[in-house]
């Protein structure tokens, strides 16, 4: 089967050709996240103007190797090569989805194409069933246990196959990336903070420095799976005023770069040894044969790290996947998988954007 899939649920607007849930055809994804670094932050207008002026060049480009001639209508294309359309529904910015979800009903419409309902977070998970560019696909053993981390969430999932999996936890108030991105902006970086911080830490001993901070581990010994991420900016706040020079202070003032690199690490660690030590409680609890990470943080590469260092998790790990780096962020190809394994079709007038769609299933 194969799937035209559209992705519209917050900066990102993409589209992708996906069959079978595994082989990517074509995948297009246009971002106008550095607009937003000016603001400090996502601006929902602004977001879904973009979307609208990207939503059609990212459909062409995705479909046009599927043209019989550079003349030929992409509502034929569609027609002859595609036999089901994907959306993302939600959670996400309402006006941002919207582009999407009406323009998928719209395909569907004229095309006569049954259209298959997708929820976001869930698709992050189904960036590791996908077949990578050299033609391999990761042999998961189930059940698994699922951690989604992204800029919007932090979710566990239990899951029995491709097609069966159910909410264990979630975060009680900020995401991971949501933290990245928080203390990343006190650190003076704009958007993508997650890997600005990333960037930063790496440079940690090539900058050198004596400076150390130590930030809280939230919930890391309480035995629920839930995980709180809020805490750790008011204790970047608190821990950064400290370092300040004060007008009377007769410190030197502090090298900056040695400062936000020292900040940066531990903001890292804080996050990731958190991510890591709930993720395998889970998998321990749920005797699982193997580890998925999804989402924007699942690009992290000290995430990586120590979930795939034997010595750092006591040899206590089941395999650990995670997706090729470009599929970790927001993109359409996740959206055509999960709509493959996952997918219900639904009359495509009844079809509506969920800003606030549950993930707890
Ligand atoms: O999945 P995603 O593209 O969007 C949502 O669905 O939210 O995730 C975006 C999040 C942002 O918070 C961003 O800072 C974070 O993923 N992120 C990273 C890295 N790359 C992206 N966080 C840590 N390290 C990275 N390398
Ligand atoms: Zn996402």
């Amino acid at each position: 089967m194969r799937i035209l899939a559209i992705e519209s649920s917050c900066d990102e607007t993409a589209a992708a050709v996906v069959e079978n849930g595994i082989t990517v055809l074509s995948t297009s994804v246009a971002s106008s996240s550095a607009m937003h670094a000016q603001f400090g932050g996502i601006l929902p207008e602004l977001a879904a103007r973009e979307q609208l002026h990207s939503i059609i060049p990212v459909l062409t480009t995705v479909l046009s190797p599927f043209a019989k001639s550079s003349e030929e209508l992409p509502v034929d294309t569609i027609k002859r090569e595609i036999d089901a359309v994907a959306v993302s529904v939600g959670p996400g910015l309402i006006g941002s989805l919207l582009i999407g979800v009406e323009s998928a009903k719209t395909i569907a419409a004229v095309t006569n194409k049954p259209i298959i309902p997708v929820n976001h977070v869930l698709a992050h998970i189904y960036a590791n069933f996908v077949m990578t560019t050299d033609d391999r696909q990761q042999t998961i053993l189930f059940p698994a246990i699922a951690l989604v981390c992204s800029g919007g969430h932090t979710e566990l999932f239990f899951m029995n196959s491709e097609r069966e999996l159910s909410w264990l936890s979630g975060t009680i108030d900020d995401a991971a990336g949501e933290a990245f991105d928080k203390t990343a902006r006190l650190l003076g970086f704009g958007n993508r903070g997650g890997v600005a911080i990333q960037e930063a830490a790496r440079l940690k001993s090539e900058v050198g420095g004596q400076w150390s901070v130590k930030l809280p581990r939230p919930l890391l010994r309480d035995d629920t799976l839930d995980f709180s991420f809020s805490g750790l900016k008011t204790a970047v706040m608190r821990e950064w005023k400290k370092v300040q020079p004060t007008s009377d202070d007769q410190r030197t003032t502090p090298n900056i770069q040695q400062l936000v690199a020292a900040f940066a690490w531990e903001i890292q660690e804080a996050i990731t040894d958190v991510l890591v030590a709930k993720t395998i409680r889970a998998a321990e609890q749920y005797t699982a044969q193997s580890i998925l990470v999804a989402g924007g943080v699942a690009a992290n590469l000290r995430l990586r790290e120590k979930f795939t260092t034997p010595l750092a998790t006591n040899n206590r790990l089941p395999t650990t996947h995670f997706p090729p780096i470009e599929l970790c962020t927001d993109n359409a190809v996740t959206i055509g998988s999960c709509g493959f394994f996952l997918g219900k079709k639904t009359p495509w007038e009844t079809l509506t954007a969920i800003p606030d769609l549950s993930v707890e299933l």
